[in-house]
């Protein structure tokens, strides 16, 4: 056998300084430009009663006019049955950086008599985008420039002092597991301080004990101070106490603000010490928009697509495995496809089974219906023939009397007339 006479030495590694400039220091800002060229994208959604500031407040944190001017309701119109998914989308740009926003709003939430099924469209939406995801996913000629997963749901709580009521609890504990949850009161500004101060607590409490999952920005073991105490001062404002405004107005020392204006005095909608506005835009835009973003790509999505598969009959590797290895990924497409057109045949089935025994049931309706008809002309027949033969036999009574009458007539034997 041949012996390496010069053995491969041990990896070991040696920390050197460079003697000129080679360039990888510049891999991060490569990462930025092409970041930049790209553009960002962020899919929020509002969920929340009408008139609570939805529209407002989506306008108020990216500084411009989202939607037209409200459409007036026609009172002859017909009352939509069920809560609507609405989409609206804007490019815009700030320096040069580009942020593709697209706003998914939910119309007649909370509006009906009966609201314990307003969460199922809005579940079904969300549900919807990520199959349209995996669907890609999964295609040999992936195009995954679409993102359209929904990164984060700002909830409108209604200003009302007391707790959450049962359609919140409901809608959030159907829908934290989907999407990241970011509470908020609605018009905080029609709330004194103490009343919002008791409301937060009350609502976290009640988030607490139904194990409502709220986001919450993630911690890095590289973390530094003061953003840690940034993050830690944004969550102790949850839920976020806001208030909407695009107006500019006066304040009282001369300034122009966006804000409401009220006999009291100016709310302003900048003004940390006024809301909780500042704080929210953080969170979503700020600080943690990529957070929001991997979140829903590495948690929310992943456990959608895992149980997904499971209930397809996949069994699933993990997502690290699943990114190294490509006959691995290769033999699971593979299997997510005999999934999908395995289950797409039982439903093919399913839809035959029931479409012959619908009719079966129809015809067996219509033997019946015919059996029936039969039996009834029969029986009309037999009363038809039952007043025929009466009627006869009435004739051939009078007839015969009418003999009788006729033979006594002509033999003399009547009676006196
Ligand atoms: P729908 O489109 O019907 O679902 O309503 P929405 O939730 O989008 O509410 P919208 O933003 O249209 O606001 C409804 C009304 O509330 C408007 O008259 C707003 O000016 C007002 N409004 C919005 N935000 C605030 C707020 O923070 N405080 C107060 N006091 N009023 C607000």
């Amino acid at each position: 056998s041949v012996v390496n006479s010069n053995p491969v030495p041990e990896k070991n590694i040696i920390h050197r300084k460079l003697n000129s400039y080679v360039g990888f220091a510049n891999l991060p800002q490569q990462w930025q430009r092409k970041s930049i060229k790209k553009g960002f994208n962020l899919n929020l959604m509002v969920v929340g009663e009408s008139g609570l500031g939805k529209s407002t407040l989506v306008s108020t944190l990216f500084n411009m006019p989202m939607y037209g001017p409200k459409e007036k309701k026609d009172p002859g119109a017909e009352v939509p049955k069920t809560v609507n998914v609405k989409t609206v989308s804007a490019e815009i740009d700030e320096g040069g950086v580009r942020l593709r926003l697209t706003v998914i709003d939910t119309p007649g939430f909370g509006d009906f008599v009966n609201n314990s099924d307003s969460w199922k469209p809005i579940v079904e939406d969300i549900d919807r985008r990520f199959d349209a995801y995996l669907e890609d996913e999964n295609k040999v000629h992936r195009s995954m420039s679409n993102d359209n997963r929904i990164h984060a749901c700002i909830y409108f709580i209604q200003p009302t002092g007391h707790s959450l009521k049962p359609l919140d609890i409901l809608v959030m504990k159907k829908l934290h597991q989907k999407v990241n949850l970011v509470p908020v009161i609605a018009k905080s500004d029609t709330m004194t301080e103490e009343e919002i101060i008791t409301f937060k607590h009350r609502i976290l409490e009640d988030i607490k004990h139904q194990e409502i999952e709220i986001f919450e920005p993630p911690r890095y073991e590289n973390d530094d101070e003061e953003t840690l105490v940034e993050n830690a001062e944004i969550m102790a404002s949850v839920p976020f106490a806001i208030v909407g405004s695009t107006q500019l107005v006066a304040t009282p020392d001369g300034r122009s603000v966006r804000g409401r204006s009220y006999p009291w005095g100016v709310i302003e909608v900048d003004n940390e010490e006024h809301c909780d506005f500042v704080k929210l835009r953080q969170l979503i835009i700020r600080n943690h928009l990529e957070e929001l973003r991997e979140r829903t790509a590495n948690v929310l999505y992943e456990n959608y697509r895992t149980d997904k598969l499971t209930s397809l009959g996949i069994q699933q590797d993990s997502s690290v495995f699943r990114e190294v290895n490509p006959s691995q990924k290769q033999e699971e497409e593979r299997k997510y496809h005999e999934a999908r057109l395995a289950k797409m045949e039982a439903d093919m089935k399913n839809v035959f089974q029931q479409k012959v025994a619908e009719k079966e049931q129809k015809l067996k309706k219509s033997e019946g219906e015919l059996f029936a008809r039969h039996k009834e002309m029969k029986d009309n027949l037999e009363k038809q023939r039952a007043e025929l033969e009466k009627k006869k036999s009435r004739l051939e009574q009078t007839r015969a009397v009418g003999e009788e009458k006729k033979s006594r007539n002509k033999f003399g034997l009547g009676g006196r007339n």
